[in-house]
């Protein structure tokens, strides 16, 4: 079944509130759900309640109390049709189902992980619960008792406010709990189990005092900690910068050990994948702390954008999902170093974004069809979608956007909106047109812009020509032109920036607004010529090209105020050696020289006026998938791997002292999970990467294995010894003697597979059927499985992309195993093939063979179907 975005219609029956009742247990949990419901005016009398259901079975069905006869309903595992309702008043619904938790593998809906029982309902979950209109459109008041065991579910847990509990019957007990706030049925949760907690306070800028909980497995809570302290200064964030207050008595936050995605924004009851809750120096990196500030930040900032204003349907995703990510990158960027949490966005969504926008499996940030919705929680809703609000922001500045938002919050408080209802409260708060903008939310790609400049030396002027073009996706082979804000700056000689505005377009605030196909600005009176900086800050998701020399890039490096800018430029002309390596290397041919781009990464290494970390970000090289995707098509991912061992090695040869001195340059001391220190332990680890590639250190790196006192320097250090030195002594008892002190620490045994899976080289292939049939490995365990079969396919270019094709089957293999329990996980893992078409053609073949293996392998769920049918066209 297809699903558009042009069919949208309003449900027949109004929810007004429901009742839930659960009697939790293990193989049989008794769900009697009771709806107050209304006959929406003006619809017909006849009209038929249908609700949604998966996998379900009823147990009985009354109207206001009384048994419903069989004659007037129709149920199936997938819907329940309820005929001959009142007229008109409200009525009640009673609907009993009984479910089983523990063989729930799919993890939607209620299931047991670790022994406590947990929901996920986003986006279809809830129906797998009990019959509903489980869509987001429907929002309701929700009361829910939960009943247990006491020995089998100690804690009893939903949204909204504790109303009472106490003991039931022999040997159980019960809670309430009542959400005054309406809701859709994917924010629902419960929770039920024995769990440790940790409690804190906030006063929000009202006065009220909130209750904050958050609940881990019994002795693990102290590694909560930091993620309590990320939880109130994101609450304190989003007062200071959005005026936005919390809204019930209590919030609380739970993390679970199987979880299919990050993290879910239910109504006062987070649900996490405790991955981003546990946090704790020996076992969690820099990167690790960074995520769960992160996370807590975006489904708590949920609350506001998602909760009280959610969807009107599942097309709209990225009304939450984008403005939410756009909140909790600029929440980051000021707790931490802005450009430095910029770089690391820019290349996140190059990495996942623009390769999805490339290939098969492009579609707009706003779908405008999908047969599963579970495959569009993908880089182009969040991170695109992000970007296009980043971009409205841009445009509007930054008191105008306050507006705008302000407008939203005030407006749709209550609602399931549109993005046309977004974008109009911009549109309203600051008289700016947005019509041409809103191509964003429905044209998929990447849009290029091909930039040319002319310097007229004798008239002193300057112009920027600036041509826009965008390719045909899946389902859109023509498209319009867009509005593209592309944030600039002319840097002359002595690095000052001229100041005069442009005539032939709209250019105020150092913003050029390309909207025609070509454009060209003209900049008189331009003393000497200058060098363009463009795309600053990276204000538009586009590719950019121009042939800009090395001397030019050189100069933004040095100058550009942006420090965004002057890492792009860096990164552009490493990118630019890259590539001729990796076409050189293929001939087998000498590598051309790289003493200038080591020049300026040494002179950057070295220079103390640069926060560290923004120097470890410029000292990473562009990684080998950059290159492929900036290659585009008939990619050898051997020749690239062999180009940037070779670039990396030159440049460590060339600076060894510096990177030498500077692998031993991390903070001393107690550790402290702050960016400052952070910036400090990444620039020591990427110079010990250089170091060790130069000198062949596995000696050197095995001491800074056994030295480190926190897994950051640990895990690079291991990772290393990995990567260079395979088959070193050094490195098989690094392996060793961390699998032993963390054999009881499942998310520190899911970074030694990744570390393994991600090793470079055909021969990781056998590595990695070594450790999926090894005694650490589980497939039931998300985490495990992302840490095995996700790293080694998505995270390892040679290893997943042998020329023998190994890989290819080896993920088709998983992914139709993984399928019969979690589809969800199956169709996720099977993306790492996106970008097949652009291998070169033995690989493809091998590409295309195994997903013809999968399309066969027959009874797929619909999530897989769905991705396969897509990468696979015709
Ligand atoms: N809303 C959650 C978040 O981004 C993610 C839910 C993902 N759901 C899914 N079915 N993939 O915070
Ligand atoms: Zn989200």
């Amino acid at each position: 079944q297809i699903f558009k975005l042009g069919d949208y219609r309003p449900t027949d029956f109004v929810v007004e509130r429901i009742d839930l009742t659960f009697e939790l247990d293990p193989a049989a949990t008794k769900v009697v759900s009771r709806m107050i419901l209304h006959r929406r005016e003006g619809v017909a009398a006849d009209a038929a309640l249908v609700l949604d259901g998966d996998e379900l079975t009823l147990d009985g069905l009354q109207l206001d109390g009384n048994d419903i006869d069989p004659a007037g309903y129709a149920v199936t595992p997938d819907s329940l049709t309820i005929r001959a309702l009142p007229e008109s008043g409200p009525f009640e619904i009673t609907v009993s189902t009984t479910i089983s938790p523990e063989t729930n593998t799919t993890l939607m809906g209620l299931y047991r992980s670790s022994g406590v029982y947990c929901t996920q309902c986003e986006a279809e979950g809830f129906r797998r619960i009990t019959y509903f209109y489980d869509r987001p459109d429907v929002l309701a008041v929700y009361t829910v008792t939960v009943i247990a065991r006491k020995d089998d579910a100690k804690l009893l847990l939903s949204n909204g406010n504790f109303l009472g509990g106490g003991d039931y019957d022999e040997g159980r007990h019960f809670a309430a709990w009542f959400d005054p706030h309406p809701k859709p049925s994917y924010l629902f949760a419960l929770v039920g189990g024995d769990l440790g907690m940790i409690e804190d306070s906030f006063t929000t800028m009202s006065g009220r005092d909130v209750a904050l909980k958050i609940y881990v497995e019994h002795g693990k809570e102290a590694r909560a900690a930091y993620a309590m302290d990320a939880l109130k200064r994101s609450m304190k964030w989003d007062e200071e910068v959005y005026g936005r207050e919390y809204d019930l008595d209590i919030f609380q936050i739970v993390a679970v050990s199987d979880f299919n995605m990050g993290a879910m924004e239910n109504k006062g009851l987070n649900v996490f994948n405790d991955k981003y809750v546990l946090a704790d120096p020996e076992t969690a990196t820099d990167a690790d702390y960074a995520n769960i500030e992160a996370i807590i930040a975006h489904e708590y900032f949920h609350n506001w954008t998602g909760n009280r204003i959610t969807c009107r349907d599942w097309f709209q995703l990225c009304l939450k999902e984008g403005l939410t990510v756009y909140r909790d990158h600029t929440f980051s960027a000021d707790q931490r170093s802005a450009p430095v949490k910029r770089i690391a966005e820019i290349r996140l969504l190059k990495a996942h974004q623009f390769p999805e926008d490339a290939g098969p499996l492009a579609h707009p940030v706003r779908p405008q069809k999908y047969r599963e919705i579970n495959n569009f929680y993908t880089a182009t809703v969040y991170e695109k979608g992000s970007e296009v609000v980043r971009m409205i922001r841009t445009i509007l500045g930054a008191e105008d956007f306050r507006k705008g938002m302000d407008l939203y919050f005030e407006r749709h408080d209550g609602d399931a909106s549109t993005i046309e209802d977004f974008l109009a409260c911009f549109t309203d708060a600051s008289g700016r047109d947005l019509t041409q903008f809103a191509l964003w939310y429905s044209q998929a790609g990447t849009p290029l812009v091909t930039v040319s400049t002319d310097w007229n030396e004798a008239g002193k002027t300057f112009s920027v020509t600036l041509e826009q073009s965008l390719a045909p996706t899946p389902g859109q082979s023509r498209k319009a032109l867009m509005h593209i804000p592309l944030a600039y700056g002319l840097i002359l000689p002595d690095g000052r920036e001229f100041e005069g505005q442009p005539h032939g377009g709209e250019a105020g605030n150092g913003v050029f607004h390309l909207t025609k196909r070509k454009q060209t600005f003209r900049f008189a009176g331009v003393p000497e010529r200058p060098v363009l900086s463009i795309n600053r800050g990276f204000s538009a998701p586009v590719n950019i090209a121009m042939e800009q020399s090395i001397a030019d890039l050189a100069h933004i490096a040095r100058h550009d105020s942006d420090g965004v800018a002057r890492w792009q430029a860096i990164n552009d002309h490493a990118t630019r050696s890259l590539i001729s390596a990796a076409r050189l290397s293929r001939d087998d041919r000498k590598l051309p020289s790289v003493a200038e781009l080591a020049e300026i990464l040494i002179a950057t290494a070295a220079d103390e006026s640069l926060e560290p970390a923004f120097r470890a970000q410029t000292l990473t090289l562009p990684s080998e998938s950059d290159i492929a995707r900036e290659i585009g098509g008939n990619i050898d991912p051997d020749a690239i791997h062999a180009a940037r061992e070779a670039v990396m090695k030159e440049v460590a040869h060339a600076g060894l002292e510096t990177f030498a001195a500077l692998a031993d340059s991390a903070p001393t001391g107690p550790y402290s999970p702050d960016a400052e220190d952070a910036g400090k332990r990444a620039l020591a680890a990427t110079a010990m990467a250089y170091a060790s590639i130069a000198e062949g250190w596995p000696d050197r790196l095995k001491k800074a294995f056994d030295a480190a006192d926190n897994m950051t320097m640990m895990a690079q250090a291991l990772q290393l010894l990995v990567y260079q030195f395979a088959s070193a002594e050094e490195t098989r008892e690094a392996l060793e003697s961390f699998r032993a002190r963390f054999a009881d620490n499942p998310l520190a045994l899911d970074k030694w597979h990744t570390i393994q899976a991600m090793a470079p080289g055909a021969k990781s292939y056998d590595r990695v059927e070594h450790l999926l049939a090894g005694p650490d490995f589980d497939r039931t365990n998300p985490n495990r499985m992302r840490a095995l079969v996700g790293a080694f396919s998505a995270g390892n270019p040679t290893g997943f992309n042998r020329a023998d094709g190994a890989g290819y089957r080896l993920l088709a293999r998983e992914v139709i195993a993984i399928d019969k329990r979690n589809p969800q996980l199956a169709a996720r893992l099977l993306t790492a093939l996106r970008s097949w078409q652009s291998l070169e053609s033995g690989r493809q073949e091998h590409a295309r063979l195994a997903l013809v293996s999968i399309r066969e392998a027959g009874a797929l769920s619909a999530d897989v179907s769905d991705i396969v049918d897509r990468m696979l066209p015709g």
